[in-house]
């Protein structure tokens, strides 16, 4: 077979799979729609209600944590961490340059300026050996971001950050679950930000949350998220003078009550969830390893990733194609996020040339379909297509 080979769906072959195999998928299941009946008929409707309290508080248990915050989404997470700091406009943050564009939308919102910095090329994290040399008079944070759920290397990041007295903010949008030297992520800086999504492992369709262990942070975002008044305490604490105050500049980020229900639901199956993930991905590895310039991403020493993602690393040069072909035999192979430098809004923070990492590992990352209810046909179906798409590449 070779690349223009009539067997190949995308030269008019039968496809390995009729019905398209797709990305992702949420799991939700009877106890996802009970959980959210159940709230939606206690007409307890509105935001930061009992389920939500509740959600925070099974959440901060099952990270270890000292604070959560369920919030509208990780890019409000993020804003909310920056905000807390009242950093002076034009200070440094630094950013990976190969991760999603709410990572940079945090500091941005609050005038900070970006230093964005490059990864590493066989798994998308910050690239350690690289990371002093963007810390300038002027840098007051780090962000760093935990790629496809594999753990960035946070023990060195607070390091650096002690050494130069910087925040240091986790986003851990997408690594719920996954574990770094025998903690689960979220423990590690001064704040993480998770997301919940509805591509992610844990879903309450749109969501995040915000998790510290500084009470300070965490009493001035319960303030900021809620349009800047004290109703957390008037909810909670049952101070029945009958009004709130006004106390600060806030905005909405609240969930609804329903959310927390869900998110609750959610939470029960999470570990099941990434267990699922992780034999669908041990699945791929075992039955892909043999197939020659066919890589995949470099997990962190002492870490377990919860499998967020399933990435393959595929020749630079024919990743357009292999993922036109892989989505003609039917699996909904996709590319994920470009690096930020080459998006119209960074691009003056730098060009190709000043981020070789990032330009490497985001010329040959390809996904894969990994989601609980993915069935065995549908693995075994990725498998065969990859393997037919490479045999005809490789062929020629
Ligand atoms: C690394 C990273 N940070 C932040 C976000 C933003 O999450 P949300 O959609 O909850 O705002 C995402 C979303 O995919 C992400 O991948």
């Amino acid at each position: 077979m070779s690349k223009s080979d009539s067997k190949l769906a995308i030269n008019g072959g039968k496809p390995v799979s009729e019905k398209p195999v797709l990305i992702h998928k949420p799991y939700l299941m009877e106890d996802d729609f009970a959980a959210v009946d159940r709230a939606i008929r206690s007409r307890f409707v509105s935001g930061d209600g009992p389920d939500c309290r509740e959600f925070e508080r099974q959440l901060a248990q099952y990270l270890g944590a000292r604070h959560v915050l369920f919030v509208n989404s990780a890019t409000s997470a993020l804003e909310l961490a920056f905000r807390v700091k009242g950093f002076p406009p034009g200070s440094e943050v630094i950013v990976p340059d190969f991760t999603y564009t709410s990572t940079a939308l945090g500091p941005l919102y609050n005038n900070l300026a970006i230093r964005l910095a490059d990864v590493y090329p066989d798994n998308g994290n910050l690239d350690l050996a690289k990371l002093e040399g963007y810390i300038t008079p002027k840098t007051v944070a780090i962000v760093a971001v935990d790629y496809a759920g594999n753990p960035v290397e946070m023990d060195e990041i607070m390091q650096l950050a002690n050494k130069y007295n910087l925040y240091v903010v986790h986003d851990t949008a997408q690594s719920i679950g996954s574990v770094y030297k025998g903690r689960k992520t979220g423990n590690q800086g001064h704040v993480s930000t998770f997301s919940f999504h509805g591509t992610k492992n844990l879903t309450t369709g749109e969501g995040g949350a915000v998790v510290t262990s500084d009470d300070q942070i965490a009493d001035r975002i319960r303030i900021l998220r809620e349009k800047g008044t004290n109703k957390y305490s008037f909810l909670t604490d049952n101070i029945t003078r009958g009004y709130y105050e006004y106390v600060d500049i806030g905005n909405s980020y609240v969930q609804s009550n329903i959310l927390g229900a869900l998110g609750t639901s959610q939470l029960a199956r999470l570990d099941w969830m990434n267990a699922e993930r992780k034999k669908i991905a041990e699945y791929y590895l075992h039955n892909l390893k043999d197939i020659p310039n066919l890589g995949f991403l470099r997990q962190t020493g002492d870490s377990s990733t919860n499998w967020h993602i399933f990435v393959i690393l595929v020749p630079r040069e024919e990743k357009y194609w292999i993922m036109d072909a892989l989505r003609a035999e039917g699996i909904h192979a996709n590319v994920h996020y470009t690096p930020l430098h080459r998006n119209a809004y960074y691009k003056h923070l730098g060009a190709d040339i000043d981020f070789p990492g990032a330009m490497g590992f985001f010329g040959g990352l390809l996904r894969l379909p990994v989601y609980p209810s993915l069935g065995f046909e549908e693995m075994g179906k990725t498998i065969e297509a990859v393997r037919k798409v490479f045999s005809a590449l490789f062929a020629d």
